[in-house]
């Protein structure tokens, strides 16, 4: 299973990858507190996915791309563990690469997820708030061991219904995904890919679609 990004235009996924829709969930305080499955696409062991936000045909490439979209690659190349913050919680530790933020919100339900891990008692609920998060930005560690939910390889397509906004593509399981050079990014359990074309830390989602998505 693959991702390549295409110069200037789609992802282009190879391997049978499973695509489905998730949506956010979010409490009558409108704090993302879960995900709710979507349909499932029909895919099939070749496909392309849009990158630049202006397909018809969402969230597939319809070739719109070839209007003058600029995919060039800005990401700094820097590892999760390289990027993160630590912070030191009550026998657990946050790591906080915020670069990667996607801005689907869990991490602020229950007062944050950072003052969440002030406290042992709260664990399971940091580290679910932390899992939720799709862009993996958050991960708790705990006697040295990243905490991570086993997520399937796929590909989810974020609807973020509370806020009215196309999120970003939600890759799961740990899935290469190769530059348009040919290098491989760190393989990680969860990721989020820009769909609207205006991240400025591309191929990454940096929430752009908030302010600009259509
Ligand atoms: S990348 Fe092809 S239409 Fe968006």
């Amino acid at each position: 299973m693959r991702i390549k990004i295409r110069k200037n235009g789609p992802y282009e996924v190879t391997g049978n990858v499973p695509l489905k829709e998730m949506k956010i969930g979010a409490n009558r305080a409108g704090e993302s507190v879960c995900w709710e499955e979507g349909r499932t696409f029909e895919t099939g062991e070749t496909y392309h996915l849009c990158r630049c936000g202006k397909s018809k045909n969402k969230p597939f490439c319809d070739g719109s791309h070839t209007c003058g979209f600029d995919g060039t690659e800005t990401a700094d190349g820097l590892s999760y563990d390289d990027a993160a913050i630590i912070y030191h919680g009550d026998g657990m530790e946050l790591m906080d690469s915020e670069s990667l933020c996607a801005v689907a919100r869990f991490c602020d339900a229950a007062g944050s997820t950072w003052r969440l891990i002030g406290s042992a008692d709260n664990e399971e609920l940091a580290v679910r708030q932390a899992c939720n998060c799709p862009s993996g930005r958050l991960t708790v560690v705990k006697d040295g061991k990243k905490l991570e939910q086993e997520l399937p390889k796929e590909i989810a397509v974020v609807e973020d219904e509370p806020e009215g906004k196309r999120g970003p593509l939600w890759v799961r399981g740990g899935i290469e995904i190769e530059g348009e050079d040919g290098s491989v990014y760190e393989v990680r359990n969860r990721v989020t890919l820009c769909r609207c074309g205006h991240s400025s830390n591309k191929p990454f989602c940096d929430a752009m679609h908030m302010e600009d998505g259509e």
